[in-house]
């Protein structure tokens, strides 16, 4: 079973999958880049926008939230996104090793409570399997308004190896050039967003 897969998941290591080559849901080699949890898609909206030679793949499982984001992005001129209605830790652990440039996972839930913080994505093991996944010199970015959840994120990534952080702190509270998100605009008025940036080593 892997460690920081979601209540959504139906488990296994997946060790046996056939590995999944991201590029094939586009008709190029672009870099491809994965959103977790995009909710109502605005931030993937942007980022296909502000990078049109790059491709993403945005997740959601909340299918009435995966409708919303699936309108916004229909409107888009460019064709670099495709969007699964899916839970991203089943598809992210059976990709190919090093093939993702960035990984964004803005917000995740943050199971708050003592008896489910089990329930947290970012757990050493699935911030491992994004690093597997990332290309030498990819991004991992994620960010939390749970002050409870960076701290236990600073503790995860301790486990985990060929990720270097990219700031002189292991997060900060302002991210200049980053779009924002509902979640963002709920939370960063209270100065409560912790930022995370890591690059693969
Ligand atoms: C708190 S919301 C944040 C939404 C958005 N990123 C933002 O910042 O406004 C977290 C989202 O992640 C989704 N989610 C949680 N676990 C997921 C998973 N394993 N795969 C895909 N989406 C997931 C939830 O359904 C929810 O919409």
């Amino acid at each position: 079973m892997v460690e920081g897969l979601t209540k959504y998941t139906h488990g296994g290591d997946f060790a046996d999958y056939e590995r999944l080559d991201a590029s094939d849901f586009f008709n190029n080699d672009h870099p491809v880049n994965i959103e977790i949890g995009i909710g109502n898609g605005e931030f993937i909206e942007s980022f296909a926008q502000k990078y049109p030679n790059e491709n993403f793949i945005g997740f959601e499982v909340m299918k009435k939230i995966f409708d919303k984001a699936v309108k916004r992005v229909g409107k888009l001129e460019t064709d670099n996104v495709r969007l699964i209605h899916y839970d991203a830790t089943f598809f992210v652990s059976i990709l190919k090793d090093e093939s993702i440039n960035r990984f964004f996972v803005n917000h995740p839930d943050p199971w708050p409570k003592k008896r489910h913080k089990k329930r947290r994505l970012l757990k050493t093991q699935f911030i491992q399997i994004m690093t597997d996944k990332l290309r030498k010199g990819g991004e991992l970015y994620m960010s939390t308004d749970n002050l409870d959840y960076a701290e236990e994120i600073v503790e995860n990534l301790e486990g985990v190896k060929s990720l270097k952080c990219a700031f002189d702190t292991p997060y900060i509270k302002e991210l200049i050039d980053y779009q924002e998100t509902k979640y963002y605009r709920k939370f960063a008025i209270e100065g409560d967003v912790h930022f995370f940036k890591y690059i693969k080593l």
